[in-house]
């Protein structure tokens, strides 16, 4: 998908949610959740072995779903991601070797950033779209404010610490294009599509 295309249903949904899963079997259940809870999204990490084979079951299984690879910190995750049908990457970080797999094959990619110097690499690779990760720990809002002063082109995902607390803080700045976050995915499938709902309504009201 264009990037253009994708970014703008990023930005219609407000929330990504990033999803651990610690075995194939909770894939399912936890994506079915999301899709009850009006979020049919989901960055899946490569911080558990099952990420690939759950990225291609969830694509397989929920083709209306939106599904990044999230975590992506080399070169190999990312052929694996983008293998299993990952339509976006996500790492913690900036890696160039990710930016350069994900430009070969036309993939939009997030790199994570909390400095001007990472967003200086992110934007020699011509990203303009950036994770800044951990939002919380690094300023929040403020320093996001503060980095697109000096880039006003740039556009942020912010994702670490955000919550029904302060969601609606960071996506009052026309800058933020979604906020990236884990706080609905703990619990039984129902908590977690509770709390989606929630989330969903809260961020549409
Ligand atoms: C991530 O990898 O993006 C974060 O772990 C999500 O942060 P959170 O758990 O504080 O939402």
């Amino acid at each position: 998908m264009a990037h253009e295309k994708l970014l703008e249903q990023i930005s219609k949904m407000k929330i990504v949610p990033v999803v651990v899963l610690n075995s194939i079997e909770e894939t399912l259940p936890k994506m079915q959740a999301l899709i009850d809870g009006g979020l049919p999204c989901a960055e899946i990490t490569f911080r558990t072995a099952c990420a690939e084979e759950a990225i291609r079951l969830t694509r397989k299984t929920f083709p209306q779903m939106l599904v990044g690879a999230g975590t992506v910190i080399n070169r190999e995750q990312c052929e694996k991601a983008i293998a299993a049908g990952a339509e976006f990457i996500v790492s913690p970080g900036f890696s160039e070797d990710v930016a350069d797999c994900c430009a070969e094959r036309g993939l939009l990619y997030l790199p994570g950033i909390v400095t001007p110097t990472e967003a200086m690499a992110a934007v020699s690779k011509g990203l303009t779209t950036l994770k800044f990760f951990p939002a919380s720990n690094y300023g929040g809002l403020k320093t996001i404010k503060a980095i697109c002063a000096a880039f006003p082109y740039l556009r942020f995902m912010p994702t670490g610490g955000i919550s029904a607390e302060n969601i609606l803080e960071y996506l009052s700045y026309e800058k933020i294009v979604a906020c990236g976050g884990s706080w609905m995915m703990n619990g039984t499938p129902e908590e977690i599509r509770a709390k989606t709902k929630a989330a969903v309504e809260l961020v549409k009201g």
